[in-house]
């Protein structure tokens, strides 16, 4: 079969894919749902010296290692660039810097290949990972995305159309877990640290929920609970008190997290939904993964719950988006731009 531009179209396609958005150079192959290689090389202990991504270091690494992890991701796969049959490449939201390089090379690969390129959003990636844990699943579905940039609940209707049903306001949670962090004098990225540092504590101290009203909706807001926290570290500094490090992580782990998986279960039972499914970096956080696997069971909801190394930036997750976007023909022209924020919808 072939499609209009004239690409020969295969039912269970070879597709590279390659993510660069931050401060991880990415790159998988897939045959059909079947994970070949997924190989990553991140700049993410040396953005930690300046305690976050500084965007031209992150831009010069993956300019290094955007060759290497291609050839680490073929070889592992035991394939040639000949036996590729589409390249899809994060083109947005992100840091444009370092979106070009993944972008341009990309551009090379399937210029050089006579391949259709396929222009993926990092959000419907993350989305798409939970294809990665269970190649049989099929919308619709019920999402909790919750990243470094992106905080919401999403239902996917089909594998091109899907609502935003509620979303974060300001910061998403992992921007919060990050500054949280930093407060805590943790280390970037701070989500991990944080999740550490909390299973020392209880969730004794009383921060604001991140869940808000919106009209006549729900929505949320990390502000008034970072906000909350900078305050409560503050006010026992001033008083020459230590600063309980465990317990502040706990409870706001807890304000955090909890208003996300709570609101996602009740609105996948409100959609008519019986698939629930999370991507993006937050769902690595192991007390989230706890309390939405028990919400699920007691609402008799299916969880899809990719596995940790597919939450957090991968190019796995890009090639299952690219994909979706193969098989419906959607593919991406040569002068595609990076964009540095993209529609959630
Ligand atoms: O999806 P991701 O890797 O990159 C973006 O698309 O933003 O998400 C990164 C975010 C960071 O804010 C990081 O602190 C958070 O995910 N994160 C976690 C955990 N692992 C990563 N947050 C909480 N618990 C974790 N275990
Ligand atoms: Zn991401």
């Amino acid at each position: 079969m072939y499609d209009i531009s004239g690409y020969k179209i295969t039912s269970e396609p070879v597709i590279l894919g390659i993510e660069s958005s931050c401060d991880e150079t990415a790159c998988a192959i897939l045959r059909g749902r079947k994970l070949l290689s997924n190989c990553i090389i991140s700049s993410a202990s040396e953005q930690a010296k300046y305690g976050g991504v500084v965007p031209e270091i992150a831009s010069r690494i993956h300019t290094e290692a955007v060759g290497k992890v291609t050839q680490d991701a073929l070889r592992e796969a035991g394939l040639a660039p000949s036996d590729i049959d589409a390249v899809a490449v994060t083109y947005g939201a992100g840091l444009l810097g370092a979106l070009l390089v993944g972008l341009s090379f990309a551009k090379g690969f399937a210029y050089a290949l006579n391949i259709p390129l396929i222009g993926v959003s990092h959000i419907r990636g993350h989305l798409a990972a939970a294809y990665l844990d269970d190649p049989s699943l099929k919308p619709p579905y019920v999402t909790l995305l919750a990243s470094g940039g992106h905080t919401a609940i999403l239902h996917t209707k089909s594998y091109t159309q899907f609502e935003v049903l509620a979303k974060t306001l300001d910061d998403a949670a992992g921007e919060a877990m990050d500054k949280c962090a930093r407060v805590l004098g943790l280390p970037y990225p701070g989500g991990p640290h944080i999740q550490r540092a909390a299973q020392g504590g209880t969730a004794c101290i009383k921060f604001p929920s991140a869940q808000v009203k919106h009209g006549t909706g729900t929505a949320f807001s990390y502000s008034g609970l970072k906000t909350a926290v900078i305050n409560y570290c503050h006010n026992l500094s001033q008083k020459g008190l230590p600063v309980p490090v465990a317990d502040v992580a706990a409870s706001f782990q807890k304000a955090a997290i909890d208003p996300l998986v709570d609101n996602t279960v009740r609105m996948a039972l409100k959609s008519g939904v019986s698939t629930v499914t999370a991507g993006g970096g937050v769902i690595a956080n192991a007390y989230l993964r706890q309390r939405l696997r028990e919400e699920c069971a007691k609402a008799d909801l299916k969880l899809v719950l990719p596995e940790v190394k597919f939450c957090t930036d991968n190019a796995a997750m890009i090639a299952s988006e690219g994909l979706n976007k193969y098989l419906s023909g959607d593919f991406a022209p040569m002068d595609i731009n990076a964009a540095a924020q993209v529609e959630l919808k």
